[in-house]
């Protein structure tokens, strides 16, 4: 069952996409991104500096899937060459991807374009103009680089994807209530990091009793994963994960079937964080490490 998130251009993105950055990167994600097609995925993450943009290209033509039925997310990574443009970079990566537009393109890290950041800006208002982007956003943006884009900006950013999970929560709010404050739709990566990269820490005894309360009011198994996936999508997050298996990426989509949880089980998981600040992805930007 497709859920979808809407945007404040009047685009829709899927509640939850499938990435092919962290343990795909730099890989072929040919058989990865088809597998998570065939499972059910329509909404794909990729980015320029991932270095496998075209093998998602492949997989989406392989997929035999309508153009129309899928939502493609790439980012603008550095621009390396004199004269290389947003709109070059962007032309670059759709002939990679073997498309003519991408639903969401994202300015991947504010870090990579010391004192350009409103130039880009305009530059990527211009390719949502041109059509080449139905929705444009950023990436790894915190409350001062969202401020600088938006004193030139004519075009909000739709989204901003960030590090999101319990144990960097409190230090995010800042900046999902400006998302919030602005319309802008946060996206979290990493989110499954208090079981992937930090287990033993203080969420997880936290998930063991709220997994125990679901799988009795389910009636039917329910993972951890699952847990962290549905309080970020009950905090409004749209969610981007990955997985290297069928089993998996079908238990991420079946997310969407477990029951809600209760705002005291919510307010627990983001207790619990606020107990340990632990960040997966070294920020190319000190000040948020
Ligand atoms: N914008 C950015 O700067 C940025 C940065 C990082 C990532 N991203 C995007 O976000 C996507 C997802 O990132 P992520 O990898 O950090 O997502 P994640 O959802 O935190 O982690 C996904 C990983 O968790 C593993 N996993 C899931 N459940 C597990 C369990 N119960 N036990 C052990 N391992 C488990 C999966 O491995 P299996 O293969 O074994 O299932 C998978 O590799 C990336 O691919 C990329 O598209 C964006």
């Amino acid at each position: 069952m497709a859920s979808f998130i809407h945007l404040n251009d009047g685009n829709q993105l899927p509640w939850i996409a499938f990435g092919t950055g962290t343990a795909l990167y730099g890989r072929d994600a040919t058989e990865s991104v088809l597998r998570a097609i065939d499972n059910g995925f329509i909404h794909i993450d990729t980015a320029e500096t991932y270095g496998n943009e075209a093998s998602v290209g492949r997989a989406i033509k392989l997929s035999g899937k309508p153009r129309s039925e899928l939502y493609i997310t790439t980012k603008l990574g550095k621009l390396q060459q004199p004269g290389e443009t947003v709109r070059s970079a962007l032309l670059t990566s759709l002939k990679k991807l073997n498309l003519d537009y991408v639903d969401s393109y994202l300015v991947h890290n504010p870090a990579r374009h010391p004192g350009r950041l409103q130039q880009i800006w305009k530059e990527m208002e211009e390719v949502k103009r041109e059509g080449l982007a139905k929705s444009i956003g950023v990436s790894n943006f915190y409350v001062e680089h969202l401020e600088e884009v938006l004193s030139v900006a004519t075009i909000i950013p739709a989204v901003n994807q960030i590090e999101l999970h319990p144990y960097v929560w409190k230090s995010a709010k800042p900046t999902i209530a400006f998302d919030k404050e602005h319309g802008i739709v946060t996206s979290s990566f990493s989110g499954l990091s208090p079981i992937v990269r930090f287990p033993g820490g203080p969420v997880d005894a936290a998930i063991k009793q709220i997994r125990a309360r679901l799988e009795k009011t389910r009636g039917a198994p329910v993972s951890d994963a699952q847990v962290l996936i549905k309080w970020l999508k009950q905090n409004g997050i749209l969610v981007v994960t990955t997985s290297s298996k069928a089993e998996r990426i079908r238990e991420y989509l079946d997310t969407i079937n477990v029951p809600d949880l209760t705002e005291e089980e919510m307010k627990l998981i983001e207790a619990k964080g606020a107990e340990l600040h632990r960040k997966a992805f070294v920020s190319l930007l000190p000040a948020y490490l």
